[in-house]
């Protein structure tokens, strides 16, 4: 069993990245720029946006967080993005989700234009990833696509099973995965919590995904002996003997799934620290495309 480690392979891609911003940097040319926007004080979306904006200017790049009030109206969030929008210092745009219940999100993701939707959800980059077009990858989907082929792990005819159907994850990774395109080309399932016998259909995972937001949902007996494991959970279970009372586990029950595998990710330690490197990466392809 081989760990997929998103550590190490993130501050590779960062490291890669930063060399490319130092050297406009050197040339005097503009660095690429990425705005965050957080509505509200929820703590998860909080810790994200921080860490985003810390890679951000880490990597040399121009980062701005806007803080907005929980009760700022759909509108008033409308027109800053589109400030944004035609503001030239930023090629990347990012809306936290989720919003408050007030504010559709729908609209709000497609009020940022597609060539700064970094995060890949405008409904035209969603269309573009579907028919195999040029486009944004949602990061976390693209994280899990780095990854396979950084350890040139075989995609081509594999069957990949994907548990978990949502927007951010189970869809458009089932959508990359299935192009035909190098690092790709797999047969590909989707199934989610209204799926009769779920088990049926993991155990013939070649690699299976899973993204369904529950702790240690998918169990030794599920996965098939040799499977790709790639976890995306990020659970908190309640875990007194640490100092915050919680840990954070995923969607696979690690320790007896592990031995089964023949690559899995752990959590933390695995996709999720891919997610920030590539949204990294998103913003400067949005600025090589603005810009050139
Ligand atoms: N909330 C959880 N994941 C994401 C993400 O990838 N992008 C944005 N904008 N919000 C999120």
């Amino acid at each position: 069993m081989i760990l997929l480690d998103g550590t190490k392979l993130a501050e590779e891609i960062k490291t890669e990245l930063g060399e490319k911003i130092k050297k406009l940097t050197d040339e005097g040319k503009k660095v690429p720029g990425l705005v965050t926007i957080l509505v509200g004080e929820n703590p998860a979306s909080q810790s994200y946006v921080n860490s985003k904006g810390k890679a951000c200017q880490k990597l040399g790049m121009l980062s701005k967080t806007e803080r907005l009030p929980e009760t700022i109206s759909q509108e008033e969030l409308i027109s800053i993005i589109y400030k944004y929008n035609n503001d030239p210092a930023f090629h990347g745009i990012l809306v936290q989700l989720p919003l408050p219940k007030h504010i559709n999100e729908d609209v709000i993701v497609e009020s940022i234009i597609p060539a700064k939707d970094v995060d890949g959800f405008n409904p035209v980059n969603v269309g573009n990833l579907s028919i195999g077009k040029d486009t944004f990858y949602p990061c976390t989907p693209y994280g899990i696509v780095e990854m396979l082929k950084r350890y040139k792990i075989e995609t081509s005819g594999k069957h990949a099973v994907v548990v978990g159907r949502s927007n951010i994850v189970g869809k458009p990774i089932a959508n990359m995965l299935v192009q035909k395109k190098e690092g790709a080309n797999c047969v590909v399932t989707i199934c989610h919590s209204a799926a009769k016998d779920l088990k049926k259909f993991t155990l013939q995972a070649d690699i299976l995904i899973a993204a369904i937001g529950r702790a240690n949902y998918i169990t030794a007996d599920m996965v098939r002996e040799g499977a790709v494991v790639i976890d995306v959970g990020i659970n908190r279970v309640e875990d007194k003997t640490t100092e915050k009372g919680y840990k954070i586990v995923g969607d696979v029950d690690f320790e007896n799934v592990a031995p089964k595998t023949s690559y899995i990710t752990p959590v933390p330690g695995g996709v999720g620290k891919m997610t920030i490197a590539m949204l990294l990466v998103n913003t400067y392809e949005a600025y090589l495309k603005i810009e050139r």
